[in-house]
Formats: structure tokens, C-alpha cells, sequence
């Protein structure tokens, strides 16, 4: 099939079946993920896998998505709390390793980066950062319907304790939004067959000339 196919297939799965996601399948979904676009390319957020059932649980306890608990793996996008120096100097730092070049090349960018990211508030930098994840997360919704693997982006959550839970805090991250991976309960899940609504394209796009 192809993208646009794989994008009418997929929908927000409201009952899996229990099937696993085999390992190389997950991975290349977290592949496609980390190739995902970001302001300035810093990906000011990070990305957690939870497969564990207990802890599920208990992460999904009150929430009115069941899928929390039984999709195959749960993904956190957890942004940054802020944005400090150090963030910035070490991504300097990665991009003269990865291109082979000197830190010192980098200066006039890394004072772009200084000027624009750290004259904003802290607050302001944690929305750009979760900006940034939302991004990842629409890049890893396509790269799972390329797979066939269902999934669920969910902001249905309770924030604060999967803050706690996934000790996020500590890591100065917080988690911004989710997304169940995992196969359809063709049988059971309602959803499985409802129209897909979306406005024309005319309603949504305006072309200027
Ligand atoms: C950021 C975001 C948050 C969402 N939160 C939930 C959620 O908590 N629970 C849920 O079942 N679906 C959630 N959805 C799924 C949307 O309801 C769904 O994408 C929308 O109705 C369009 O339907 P479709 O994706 O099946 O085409 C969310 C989608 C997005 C993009």
C-alpha cells in the first residue's frame, strides 16, 4: 500500500488484540521517530518505551483509555523542562563529532541558538519542546501505519503521575503526550470500520498564487 493508503488504514485504535510488536518492528518505528524534523534539530525531548503490565496499570489507573494497559508497548513523549546551556553546547558538540568538523565552527550558530532559546522563558521553551515532540509523534504515527501497526495518540493521561512514575522530573523532562502501539481487535473494536472524517481539501487548504 501506499502512504496515502496506510494513512486511511490507520485510525485511533480503541481495542487491540494482545498481539506483541516483534522487536524490529518497534525499532524501526523509534528509527523513523528519531529521524523526525525539530527547530533548530536540538530534539529538546526524549522518548519512553514502557512494555512492563504492572507499571501500565498503574499509569492508566483512572484514565478513560484502556489502551494505556493493553496495547503492545506504550510510547511517552516527555519534552524538556527547560532549556539550558548545557543542552546547547552539547548538541554543538554532537554535530562537530557526527560531521567531523571543529566545535569552533559552530560558534555563530551556537550564538543564534544562545540569543533566540535562552532569552525565552523556561515555560516558553517547554511548549516550543513539546512542539517539537508532537512533531516526532506524527512522524511515528505515519512510520507505524507504513508497518501496519495500529496505534493511539493519547493525551488522556494523567501527566503528573506519569511524571512521578517514570521519574521524569529527575530527568527534567515532562511528559507531554503518548501513543499505544500495537494490532487492531478487528472483532471488538468499534471503531475498526467508521468513516474516516476529514474536511476537503479545498476547506483546508488555501493555495495563494
Ligand atoms: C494529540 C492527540 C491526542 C489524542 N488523544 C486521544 C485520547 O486520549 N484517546 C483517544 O482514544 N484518542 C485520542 N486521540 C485520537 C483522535 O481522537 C483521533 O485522531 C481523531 O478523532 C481522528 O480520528 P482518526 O485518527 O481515527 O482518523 C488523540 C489524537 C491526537 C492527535
Amino acid at each position: 500500500m501506499n502512504t496515502i493508503e496506510n494513512l486511511k488504514w490507520r485510525y485511533a485504535t480503541k481495542k487491540f488484540s494482545g498481539q506483541r510488536i516483534d522487536a524490529e518492528d518497534l525499532n524501526k518505528i523509534l528509527e523513523a521517530t528519531n529521524l523526525s524534523a525539530s527547530s533548530t534539530g536540538l530534539q529538546p525531548f526524549r522518548i519512553f518505551v514502557v512494555e512492563n503490565e504492572e507499571l501500565r496499570k498503574e499509569l492508566g489507573a483512572g484514565s478513560f483509555n484502556p489502551q494505556i494497559v493493553q496495547s503492545s508497548h506504550l510510547l511517552v513523549f516527555a519534552a524538556h523542562n527547560k532549556i539550558t546551556l548545557a543542552h546547547i553546547e552539547n548538541y554543538m558538540a554532537h554535530i562537530a563529532q557526527q560531521r567531523d568538523i571543529p566545535v569552533e565552527a559552530l560558534a555563530d550558530f551556537k550564538a543564534a541558538l544562545v540569543g533566540g532559546i535562552l532569552s525565552r522563558s523556561d515555560e516558553e521553551n517547554f511548549n516550543w519542546a513539546a512542539r517539537q515532540a508532537y512533531i516526532a509523534l506524527g512522524t511515528a504515527l505515519i512510520a507505524a501505519a507504513e508497518l501496519q501497526i495500529d496505534s493511539t495518540p493519547m493525551e488522556g493521561f494523567d501527566a503528573a503521575k506519569f511524571d512521578t512514575l517514570l521519574q521524569l522530573e529527575e530527568k527534567g523532562l515532562r511528559s507531554v503526550v503518548i501513543l499505544a502501539l500495537g494490532y487492531r481487535d478487528t472483532e471488538n473494536d468499534g471503531f475498526v470500520n467508521l468513516k474516516k472524517v476529514r474536511l476537503d481539501l479545498a476547506d483546508l487548504v488555501t493555495f495563494v498564487q
